[in-house]
């Protein structure tokens, strides 16, 4: 069965290529934790410089960084206080330049993150807001409210944010105002002119110094319904199941509105600049904001959430590449990012599958106690071959930085440590995501496994040393070395887009065949398979009596 007609096969050179994105393998910077320069313990701008040549030799397509604007930290970077600039903590538009330019130089694209629901509570427009009247203009670029109850003591609804606590804060003059994640996060009012005015600015500015594509943050929240009387939470639950855009809160049919003035924008540069929503509809509703008319590529979080399983696995590849042949995008993969447990871990975790045939709460959620159930050798060799299967699909493949050294969760932060608004609004329930976002380790030893000069602002564990990169370089069966050999190895191959199932006889191997002569065979049992005739160009472990092992990929080209 071939499920995508669409071939992008062309001779463009990849600087103005408009389909440089279809393909890409994408690698998610996230700045803080990446690479520290100036030695304060905070990655930086140049810190991703100095490291291009590591990336490039990855074999990367792509860099997404997660914000590096000024912020004050409340949630990662994800409260921004000014959208066209950088962090001083994280350098310079100077040194941003200069990083564009070496990524650029070094045949890399760059994605910039975008989080257009919310700003920081530290924004200049939010300052005003909380310094001027009610029913004022600052306040009608964020969502204020007078209270409920006989004095407005009480908030204008039940609403819990995501991150835990109520979805509303109240200022001393009595109004309160929402904010669907951290109170540190206002959110703005998209019914406001001037709120997508400011957005078409800050797009417009990254753009016109050499971003090449956005992805953005919370896609599905920005367009709300906010007419009274504001429905409560339990409702709000049962219109979200319908996935009919009928909650008043997330994925409305509206938000597209907002979308085709921002792709608008993007057409009037040479590539096009690209963007991939995160929005975590029902795949049902994802579409449109994949479409050619608004983002453009949406991020698919369906492999991320399935055990490691050979039917999940299947149809989940089916369903969404049929779903991009019909809107025109490619299908994105993604197994690990800032904001769930790394796939090593959950893979080593007991299967979770619940009557939705997903692990949500293990991808957001690591509870002390888990540590003990964990097998890590069996986490890292599922992910292995996750990643070896996934990096054969057609699509856009995002990697997370560290995957590449297979490394786990953090386990085990100590509680003064934590930094995630999930840990402290939710104390006692959920951990948060600061395990996925430790600091690198790039040598076996130093002051914080060579990430800087000084203590890394989340603690490294020891363990990190054996997986630091240098310690991968020269070790032939690396996880590092297997994310370089099949980086290249899918550049040479990744050429159109289609794929094909081989059916075979064991329920627990997936075989699916590129139109040229790329074969990828996983083995999800427990027992070694033989594989169809070809040259092996890679497998995740190494086969054995020309066998491929249990829980293992291989390509054969
Ligand atoms: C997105 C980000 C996450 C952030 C949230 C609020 O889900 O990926 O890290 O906390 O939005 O901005």
């Amino acid at each position: 069965m071939s499920v995508s007609p669409r071939s992008v096969l062309n001779n463009e050179s990849p600087a103005t290529d408009p389909n440089w994105w279809r393909q890409a393998a994408v690698y998610q910077i996230y700045p803080r934790s990446f690479y520290d320069a100036n030695g304060d313990g905070l990655g930086d701008l140049k810190g991703i410089t100095a490291k291009i040549p590591y990336l490039k030799d990855l074999g990367l397509d792509a860099l997404w960084l997660s914000p590096f604007y000024p912020s004050e930290l409340a949630d990662g970077g994800y409260d921004v206080a000014d959208y066209r600039n950088v962090d001083p903590k994280l350098g310079t538009l100077e040194d941003f330049y200069t990083m564009t330019e070496a990524i650029h130089a070094a045949g890399m694209k760059l994605i910039v993150d975008i989080v257009p629901n919310h700003s920081s509570d530290q924004h200049a427009w939010f300052q005003e807001a909380l310094a001027s009247d009610k029913g004022s203009a600052a306040r009608a670029r964020y969502i204020f409210r007078d209270g409920s109850g006989e004095h407005g003591e009480l908030p204008p609804s039940d609403w819990t944010s995501i991150f835990g606590g109520p979805a509303w804060t109240r200022v001393p003059d009595g109004q309160w105002y929402l904010h669907l994640f951290a109170s540190e996060q206002p959110d703005f009012n998209w019914e406001n002119r001037e709120i997508r005015d400011d957005f078409l600015r800050t797009l417009r500015f990254w753009s016109d110094r050499g971003v090449d594509g956005f992805r953005i943050d919370v896609a599905h929240a920005l367009s709300k319904d906010l007419s009274e009387p504001l429905p409560p939470q339990a409702e709000l639950r049962r219109l979200e199941s319908l996935h009919n855009g009928s909650n008043p809160l997330w994925d409305r049919d509206a938000v597209h509105g907002i979308y085709a003035e921002w792709r608008a924008l993007f057409n009037e540069y040479t590539p096009p600049r690209t963007a991939v929503a995160e929005a975590w509809v029902d795949p049902s509703r994802r579409a449109r904001y994949a479409s050619p008319d608004g983002l453009g590529q949406a991020f698919n979080f369906d492999l991320l959430m399935a055990d490691f399983e050979a039917d999940a696995f299947a149809s989940i590849v089916t369903k969404n590449l049929a779903e991009s042949a019909a809107t025109g995008a490619s299908s994105t993969w993604v197994f690990s990012n800032h904001d769930v447990v790394r796939h090593a871990t959950r893979y080593g975790l007991p299967a979770r599958t619940g009557a939705d045939g997903n692990q949500d709460g293990k991808a957001w959620l690591l509870a002390g106690g888990h540590e003990a159930e964990l097998d890590r050798e069996l986490g890292l060799r599922r992910a292995r071959a996750a990643t070896l299967f996934m990096l054969g699909l057609p699509g856009s493949a995002y990697l997370y930085q560290g995957e590449e050294l297979g490394l786990h969760e953090v386990a085990g932060i100590p509680d003064a440590d934590r930094q995630d608004p999930a840990f402290f609004r939710n104390a006692g329930v959920e951990v948060g995501r600061d395990g996925c976002r430790v600091p690198l380790p790039w040598t076996p030893a130093g002051e914080s496994f060579g990430f800087g000069d000084a203590p890394a602002h989340l603690p490294q564990p020891g363990w990190f040393a054996g997986l630091a990169v240098s310690a991968q370089d020269a070790a032939g069966d690396s996880t590092l070395n297997l994310y370089r050999v099949a980086l290249a190895q899918r550049r040479r191959l990744q050429t159109v887009e289609e794929l094909e199932w081989i059916p075979n006889d064991n329920p627990q191997v997936l075989h699916f065949a590129r139109p040229n002569g790329w074969n990828v065979v996983a083995n999800f049992g427990g027992t070694a398979v033989k594989l169809p005739a070809g040259d092996v160009v890679v497998s995740s472990v190494p086969l054995r009596d020309g066998k491929l092992p249990a829980n293992a990929t291989a390509w054969l080209a």
